[in-house]
């Protein structure tokens, strides 16, 4: 997995970099897990409640009409009013179903994915949710599968590799092709920034023709989510992708199931050294707090509410 690693520790006692937050984690982890059905129910009811996901995650004609007031979820003194032209840019109707998925994965980009062997089982999901445009081809299919029905992408992205779309626009048609027809979630209105080159990969894709579907997320889905999370103790200026993604599933699906989920930097059954994405060592921002996120997560898991996979699949 990373060979300039030459001894790796043979157990978890004699591993020096596996901090106490690790070797907790694997305590809770070895216990066998069943989905534990009131304790799913009440946490995907209080999701619900405060955070409305399945109608409000998604901005529509419905949830936002003409003349409505947008407030920035990350600068909350930015106003934008809804005028035709905004409008015409969201659906019609929710693209979000009505009725609940069974089975979903939702992948998170951890380094721990590499070498998993996870992607048929990620792929035998009914709904499969992955963040910030990651790589599903070229190898890397084994581990992490190809099936996507909901991907994000977080507008740094559009400015560090494809030029802010103001140049060829064909690369990110390319990339787009990977993810199918799934939707393709952007937040235009969670800085002033965010907005024009959001609205420039929506229009390249109308352009170009899908047949990936563009949406907005609405910022006061995410700024509820950022509450939420706030109310369970995560007190984060942000909370990561991956934690509002997995917000969303608990109110769209009945099974949750969580790949590549791991902020740490070694692996929880090899002890090798890991990278922090399955396909780069980028780190993450100090927007987030990811071992804190983990940690929600992991109590979610041993709660039965959704299940985490940490080890490998065959
Ligand atoms: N993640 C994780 N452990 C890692 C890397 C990522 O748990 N080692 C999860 C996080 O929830 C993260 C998600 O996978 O949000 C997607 O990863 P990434 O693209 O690295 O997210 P970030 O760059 O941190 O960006 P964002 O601000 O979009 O969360």
């Amino acid at each position: 997995r990373h060979p300039k690693i030459k001894s790796v520790p043979r157990s978890i006692d004699s591993c020096k970099t596996c901090g106490e937050n690790i070797k907790a984690a694997l305590k809770i982890y070895s216990q066998a897990w069943e989905k534990q059905e009131g304790n799913y129910q009440n946490f995907s009811l209080q999701l619900s409640n405060k955070c409305h996901g399945s109608e409000k995650a998604i901005i529509t004609k419905v949830n936002t009409q003409l003349g409505s007031q947008i407030v920035y979820d990350g600068e909350r003194k930015r106003i934008l009013t809804v005028n035709q032209e905004m409008l015409d840019n969201f659906p019609n109707e929710n693209p979000l179903p009505n009725k609940k998925w069974q089975t979903c994965a939702v992948v998170g980009n951890g380094g721990i994915l590499a070498n998993s062997s996870c992607g048929k089982r990620i792929d035998s999901a009914q709904f499969v949710i992955r963040c910030n445009l990651p790589p599903v081809t070229d190898g890397y299919e084994k581990d992490v599968g190809v099936k996507t029905n909901i991907v994000t992408a977080n507008p740094t992205i559009f400015l560090q590799k494809y030029g802010a779309l103001t140049g060829r626009r064909l690369p990110l048609m390319k990339k787009l092709q990977n993810y199918g027809d799934s939707l393709l979630l952007l937040p235009p209105f969670s800085f002033g920034m965010n907005t024009a080159v959001c609205l420039r990969v929506l229009y390249t894709i109308e352009d170009f023709g899908g047949p990936v579907r563009p949406v907005f997320i609405n910022p006061d889905y995410l700024y509820n989510v950022s509450l939420f999370w706030r109310s369970q103790g995560l007190k984060a200026t942000r909370p990561s992708t991956g934690i509002i993604m997995v917000s969303l599933a608990l109110e769209l699906c009945e099974t949750v199931h969580l790949y590549g989920f791991w902020p740490f930097e070694v692996h929880p059954y090899s002890f090798q050294e890991l990278a922090n994405h399955y396909y780069d060592n980028k780190k993450a921002t100090s927007f987030h707090a990811m071992p804190v996120e983990f940690k929600l997560l992991l109590e979610l898991h041993k709660k039965g509410v959704l299940k985490m996979n940490l080890g490998d699949c065959e």
